[in-house]
């Protein structure tokens, strides 16, 4: 290792072992990140929230945390990265390094690998309940009758909603129903394409993936808009009012104005912003360092935010909740959308059998979750790999079996609790809801008011092939950072207590917060650990500035 700190080159000197990586082509990196950010929010938890809060009135918050949050941290996620790209970083904690040269940055950007690998801990579980139910109706397991207890029932007992340890509880197994089979499967693909490095594996696996979901989007989506009014006896439930119940305001007879007072709209609204665009995670920036230091972020940026709002907007908005409605009507949607697994894996089972060509359907729309939730949890991957490669100097081999062992055992840690999803609930609400507005903030932060608001907009704007409006300077500077903490704020105010609460009462969430702590320890030694490594391989003072 001692002969490349007389490497001048920081590109060379940082990843010793292997060849700097970059992206194949100029769409590839728009591809990967539409990949990432298009997955089970845009199909499931967009409608399920959409609905559940009075239809269109969602979309007002919605909209404004799009433009207000979503659009600029995804700018400052890009530019960040790729300016810490030119410098030859690739993780977060590197990136943050050269963006504010003090000895603590770095350590900011631990939570940017802790945020992505906790949330592939459980994403890939539920991944692997997509790829299984897809499995099931396409060797017609699924069929279970038109009762609705019988759908929950199977759900709850195929992830083990019942008991601790219930899914590893291995009479249970049958042969190819295991979720474990569907879990192994889901795990090997995700680092047979992350080991075939990012050109290679992530985008060419994006490249084919992307088209095959819209086609079986569009598949499932003409088959929901054509079912017309299945049932003879309740002639109100038809495809149009499907639509009305999901876009009209004012489904529980409240005006627009009663409906924008509710505060907790306003925060998931936010939230979903966050976690449909992929923004506040780390992501972006990791993917956006592999560009080269005058390729466009602008015109990038704003076209994989486009895809994914097309995703959601236009094919999650106009299946899901249309597909409930004409078979439950409004009553039994209600029930339904409140909760993301409720829709998803009890109720849609159920609609999807009792249409025709049902099993057909079925099957297509389970797959698409599949494959956007594969495309999703890739990148969830690729922060961590670029910290192990570039921070311990690991060869590719090296640090994705230290990856693997890591998220296998947090998995593993999900699933064994799995009575009532705690852990994974745990999981979700400590790190990806509570984590990601801190490191969100950290970002806005870095970007408007260490880098620079106009240095980062000149930044920004080298190599742009579309002007971002000026007025954005402001949003990121002030308006961005406000929001965010004022919504967080709110939310620690209205929710934390419990959860806090759930700290000290229960001992399965206590456990998982301490999980949660283990895996910060772990990354901010490693992080330590590659900040000596940089300092003496290629010191910030030989850095160029921007
Ligand atoms: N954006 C993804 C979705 O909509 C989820 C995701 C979360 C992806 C975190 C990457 C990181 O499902």
């Amino acid at each position: 290792m001692k002969s490349c700190t007389r490497a001048g080159s920081l590109v060379g000197s940082i990843s010793m072992k292997q060849k700097k990586e970059a992206w194949g082509s100029r769409i590839g990196v728009i591809l990967a990140v539409t990949g990432s950010a298009v997955g089970l929010g845009n199909f499931l938890r967009f409608p399920g929230k959409a609905a559940q809060y009075e239809g269109g009135a969602f979309m007002i918050p919605y909209f404004i945390a799009l433009l207000l949050l979503g659009l600029p941290i995804a700018w400052t996620e890009w530019t960040m990265g790729r300016y810490g790209g030119a410098r030859g970083h690739n993780s977060i904690p590197g990136i943050f390094r050269v963006v504010w040269r003090r000895k603590m940055s770095p350590y900011l950007g631990v939570l940017g690998l802790l945020i992505p690998v906790v949330i592939y801990m459980y994403y890939v579980y539920i991944e692997a309940w997509c790829l299984g139910y897809a499995f099931k109706f396409a060797t017609g397991q699924m069929d279970l009758g038109p009762d609705k207890g019988a759908y929950a029932d199977f759900f709850s007992r195929f992830i083990g909603l019942g008991a601790d340890g219930a899914v590893f509880n291995f009479s249970n197994l049958s042969g190819l129903n295991s979720v474990l089979l569907f879990m192994f499967v889901c795990f090997v693909l995700n680092f047979v394409i992350i080991y075939r490095g990012l050109s290679k594996g992530i985008e060419t696996f994006c490249k084919w993936a992307r088209p095959a979901l819209i086609v079986c989007a569009l598949v499932v989506l003409v088959r929901v808009l054509t079912l017309g009014t299945p049932d003879p006896a309740h002639p109100d439930q038809n495809v149009l009012n499907g639509l009305g119940y999901m876009w009209n305001l004012g489904w529980g007879g409240k005006s627009l104005w009663q409906s924008l007072g509710n505060a907790q709209m306003w925060l998931e609204a936010a939230g979903q912003i966050f976690f449909t665009l992929s923004v506040g995670f780390g992501i972006i920036s990791c993917y956006a360092s592999y560009l080269k230091p005058d390729d466009d972020v602008a015109l990038s940026s704003v076209t994989a935010a486009a895809g994914n709002e097309f995703c959601e907007v236009a094919l999650g908005g106009l299946i899901t909740i249309p597909a409930a409605f004409v078979f439950l009507g409004a009553v039994g949607v209600t029930e339904a959308a409140g909760s993301t697994f409720n829709l998803g894996f009890m109720t849609l089972p159920m609609v999807f059998n009792t249409m025709p060509f049902g099993q057909f359907v079925g099957t297509i729309f389970f797959f698409l979750l599949f494959l956007a939730a594969l495309t999703s949890s890739i990148s969830m991957l690729q922060p961590a790999i670029a910290m192990l490669e570039e921070g311990l100097g690991l060869g590719r081999r090296a640090s994705v079996a230290l990856l693997g062992f890591i998220t296998a055992s947090g998995t593993a840690f999900v699933i064994y609790f799995s009575k009532d999803a705690l852990a994974l609930d745990t999981f979700d609400f400590w790190v990806g809801s509570v984590c990601i507005y801190i490191l969100a903030t950290i970002e806005v932060i870095l970007f408007g008011w260490v880098i620079g608001i106009e240095r980062g907009y000149n930044e920004m704007m080298r190599g742009a092939e579309i002007r971002i409006p000026k007025i954005f300077l402001y949003i990121i500077k002030y308006v961005s950072p406000v929001y965010l903490l004022a919504v967080f704020a709110i939310w620690l105010y209205q929710s934390s207590g419990t959860y806090v609460k759930r700290l000290v009462t229960e001992p399965v969430v206590a456990m998982s917060v301490g999980f949660l702590v283990l895996v910060f320890i772990f990354f901010l030694i490693i992080t330590a650990q590659s900040v000596r490594r940089w300092n003496k391989v290629h010191p910030l003072e030989k850095e160029p500035h921007a």
